[in-house]
């Protein structure tokens, strides 16, 4: 079934009141609701009270006290036609978390209970109208075996706790603010916390807690550091204060998605708390700064402020990536950041955007909501606030945020109402800028620079092409600010960077006192999520490369550089190569660069991405074409690379800029080494692997060493793997690296693992370990067997009978068969056939299939 945006209606009864009642068990966990429901004023008609269910039986029903059998189960629902005006409704339902594989409501995980809500989980625990424009205070009595789960945790304060008999005990948790079910959670367990405390700008002390195992504890310090951060910034750069005493942050194995910003207790998959150097890598540290940061900004972007519907869910998670984007820049380095976040959004949103499951940021329609927790959700979305941010400038932006935390706090808002928030705050007018949300598809441009000498004018000709979409018949002209620098050809200076907003289909800017043919630098920091064709010279992007100040400009001309060589290579023609290695050779004799960037500078762009550019994807001839043009870099420059790899030679560790910049250029270094053949190259990797203190280094190496013989790989893989065997996250790359292995055996070697004795389908990590990063292995999943193919379908038809969401997000890599050639093509289509006859396929898998296939 098709639920649509248009048939939005509000609710007809409101719940201000709720008290939940827990005895718990890993079997069997009681559950008692008590709801205080009051039919709406403006309901119509006397609509029967309706609370969602997902595999509930009611034990027990009481309406006003009295025992009630009039009730009714439609789709899982229970019906209740009641007549007053408000009620008090009475349930007891019995689940067995043991049994819960899908890890949607509450299951157990690694003997500890918890819950994950979002979108739909809560109808999982208890009978209640599951959607987040339903807004309600919580009371929750919690009791289960002291011995068993010795803490005991929810949403909100601690109120009241004690001894209960037959070695239980029990607490009760109160959270004063009125929130939507989705944000409900509880944990028990038996937990150590990491406890530190925050205080606010107003004076008020917060506790904080981040709970985990055991042994765990000494693992947390880098996530506490990343909260405290995260609490200071949103203070200073949002204005938002934590409106609680406590903040508990608990780490679970066993868990779908990154984390669930619940109020007051956010809990997270533990790979995005749990770091030390020798189990992680600076990519991990990263990673766990920036989770931690968007779960927490969720506080003021998401739960203060919710959404009215799940077609809104950009409001929260677009404003909030960009929240924790902003951040992470903050905290590091704004040009890396940039790098990396325009890096994820081209390798997992334009695909999207440009093949059968392509969506506005706000989507129309939907089957199953949790296949729309996207890139084009998340991250497109965050570039379209980006541009609101570019657009009004900072202050104004934080005028017209100031506006919307304030006009809507404790309300369940729309994306709408944020847009009028920005206007009305912030003196803007987005009325056109609003195409955004409801327009699929990456727009494209095109520039073209001309320049009379006479009149000393450049002038810049921009047009603008939307994809036609099904949903609407005109496409609607976006908004596209670009930031554009004009480069002097000799110097490489400017004079000012000019923010150009193309709003019309096409556009022309003139620029006076240009005595040469200026160089065009555009889109600088990649200001629109666009795809830019300027067709520039191969002379002008090395140029570019050179002398770019801006660091994402300058990164991106090297890109486009390689990309326009590669891609003409894959299909036979003819391009100039030295033109290549020379920008290259120009970047590593540039002593002024920061290492970091300079890793950045010299890295090929990614072989899925330049399938993306092209019209018929063949993956092998990218593959070749790709190697070859590392090994000619690596052959031209080994020497100025180990003279690199030497310098860069690791000191003491620390988490420093410099520090990580050196790791990161000595990995890369190791690559180029690695590419050029040279004898020694095994040797080298082997050393850096067993010398080195810490994980970066560690898999830095590992991952050289992968795509060797075994009599080179073997001995590392087998050491990790003793060394590692009980740390589940560092397990999991150890499948990793097997998994992204470009040798020609490692399907065969992916099925192998799979029967590995560490190997389990009921821990999502595990599974995208091994199969999410075989998808992401282009070589080796495009396999022209369609061995790969099959591989994958057949697993998505065993998980989706335990766990349809992690199930549903193997298929976009076999939706986008559309794109590959012939015979791979073919293949593709019938691994996604397969599935889709299979039986009893989960909501979530069919949906996405069958867009596949249409
Ligand atoms: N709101 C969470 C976050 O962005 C993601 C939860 C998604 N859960 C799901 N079942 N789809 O951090
Ligand atoms: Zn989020």
């Amino acid at each position: 079934r098709t639920i649509r945006r248009e048939d939005y209606r509000p609710p007809a009864w409101f719940v201000p009141e709720v008290h939940l009642d827990f005895q718990l068990g890993a079997e069997q966990t009681v559950v008692k609701s008590r709801l205080d429901v009051r039919r709406s004023k403006s309901a119509k008609y006397q609509e029967p009270l309706i609370l969602d269910g997902d595999d509930l039986l009611p034990v027990s029903v009481r309406v006003d006290g009295e025992s009630w059998t009039d009730w009714t189960l439609v789709e899982g629902a229970l019906h209740l036609p009641l007549t007053g005006a408000s009620h008090i409704v009475e349930i007891t339902v019995e689940i067995d978390p043991s049994t819960n594989t899908q890890l949607m409501g509450l299951y157990a995980s690694g003997g500890m209970l918890c819950t994950q809500c979002e979108a739909q989980g809560f109808r999982r625990i208890t009978f209640f109208p599951d959607r987040p424009d339903i807004l309600s205070r919580y009371t929750v009595r919690m009791e289960g075996s002291k011995a068993d789960y010795p803490v005991l945790l929810c949403n909100g304060d601690k109120t009241d706790a004690g001894d209960a008999d037959g070695g239980r005990h029990w607490a009760e948790w109160v959270d004063p603010w009125p929130k939507p079910s989705y944000l409900f959670a509880l944990v028990a367990g038996d937990l150590v916390a990491n406890n530190d405390s925050f205080t606010t700008r107003s004076g008020k002390e917060v506790e904080l807690n981040i709970w985990v195992r055991d042994g765990d504890l000494p693992r947390t310090g880098h996530a506490m550091k990343a909260l405290k951060d995260s609490m200071r910034w949103d203070e200073q750069v949002y204005g938002r204060e934590y409106d609680l005493q406590l903040f508990n942050i608990v780490a679970v194995s066993d868990f779908n998605m990154g984390a669930m910003e619940n109020k007051g207790l956010n809990i997270f998959n533990s790979r995005y708390i749990l770091a030390d150097p020798e189990v992680a890598t600076d990519a991990d540290f990263d990673g766990i700064e920036g989770v931690v940061a968007h779960e927490y900004f969720h506080n003021w972007s998401g739960n203060r402020v919710t959404c009215r519907d799940w077609f809104q869910l950009s409001l929260k998670e677009g404003f909030t990536v960009f929240r924790d984007q902003s951040f992470s820049a903050d905290m590091g380095s704004q040009a890396l950041k940039r790098i990396e976040d325009v890096r994820i959004l081209r390798a997992a949103q334009f695909p999207e955007d440009a093949g059968p499951l392509a969506h506005p940021i706000r989507p129309e329609s939907y089957q199953e909501i949790s296949n729309f927790y996207t890139a084009t959700v998340y991250n497109k979305g965050a570039e379209v606030i980006r541009m609101m941010h570019s657009l009004m400038g900072a202050d104004r932006f934080r005028k017209g945020t100031d506006l919307y935390f304030d006009r809507h706090d404790g309300e369940a808002a729309t994306c709408e109402d944020f847009v009028v928030a920005m206007e009305d705050g912030g003196d803007a007018d987005l009325r056109q800028f609003r195409s955004w949300y409801e327009t699929p598809g990456t727009p494209k441009v095109s520039a073209r620079l001309s320049h009379d000498p006479q009149s000393g004018t450049a002038t810049l000709n921009l047009s603008q092409q939307v994809a036609r979409t099904g949903e609407k018949p005109e496409p609607s002209q976006m908004v596209i600010p670009l930031r554009t620098a004009l480069l002097d050809p000799d110097s490489g200076e400017h004079e000012g960077e000019e923010l150009l907003v193309l709003d019309k289909p096409e556009q022309s800017f003139q620029f006076e006192g240009q005595t040469e043919h200026p160089i065009l630098s555009i889109n600088r920091g990649f200001s629109a999520p666009i795809i830019m064709e300027s067709s520039q010279t191969p002379e002008e992007l090395a140029f570019l490369s050179t002398h770019d100040d801006d660091p994402f400009a300058r990164f991106e001309a090297m890109q486009q550089l390689m990309t326009n060589y590669l891609t003409a290579r894959v299909t036979g023609t003819p391009a100039d190569r030295d033109i290549v290695l020379q920008a290259v050779g120009a970047a590593l004799s540039d002593e002024s660069i920061d290492r970091a960037f300079l890793a950045e500078l010299i890295l090929l762009p990614s072989e899925a991405f330049l399938g993306d550019q092209m019209v018929v994807v063949d993956p092998e001839a990218i593959h070749e074409a790709r190697e070859k043009l590392r090994g000619k870099i690596a052959v031209q420059f080994e020497r100025k690379f180990r003279r690199l790899y030497a310098q860069c030679t690791p000191g003491e560790f620390s988490l420093s800029a410099e520090a990580r910049a050196n790791r990161k250029l000595r990995n890369v270094c190791l690559a180029y080494i690695a590419g050029s053949q040279a004898d020694d190259a095994a040797a080298l990797a082997s050393d850096q692997f067993a010398d080195a203190d810490n994980m970066t280094a560690k898999q830095g190496a590992l991952s050289v060493l992968s795509h060797m013989e075994d009599k080179d790989r073997g001995w590392a893989f087998d050491d990790f793997y003793n060394t590692y065997r009980d740390n589940a996250l560092v397990l999991d790359k150890w499948f990793t690296l097997q998994s992204l292995s470009q040798r020609g055996d490692t399907v065969k070697r992916v099925k192998a693992l799979a029967g590995h004795p560490d190997f389990t389908m009921s821990n999502p990590n595990r599974v995208r370990a091994l199969y999410g990063s075989f998808t992401a292995n282009p070589v080796r999943f495009h396999d022209a067997s369609g061995e790969g193919y099959r591989l994958i379908a057949d697993m998505v038809i065993h998980l989706d009978a335990q766990n349809p969401q992690t199930a549903a997000r193997f298929i976009p890599p076999l939706g986008r068969w559309r794109r590959y050639e012939r015979g791979r093509a073919e293949l593709m289509r019938t691994a996604l056939e397969k599935i889709a006859a299979t039986p009893d396929l989960s909501k979530d898998v069919m949906e996405q299939v069958s867009k596949s296939l249409a």
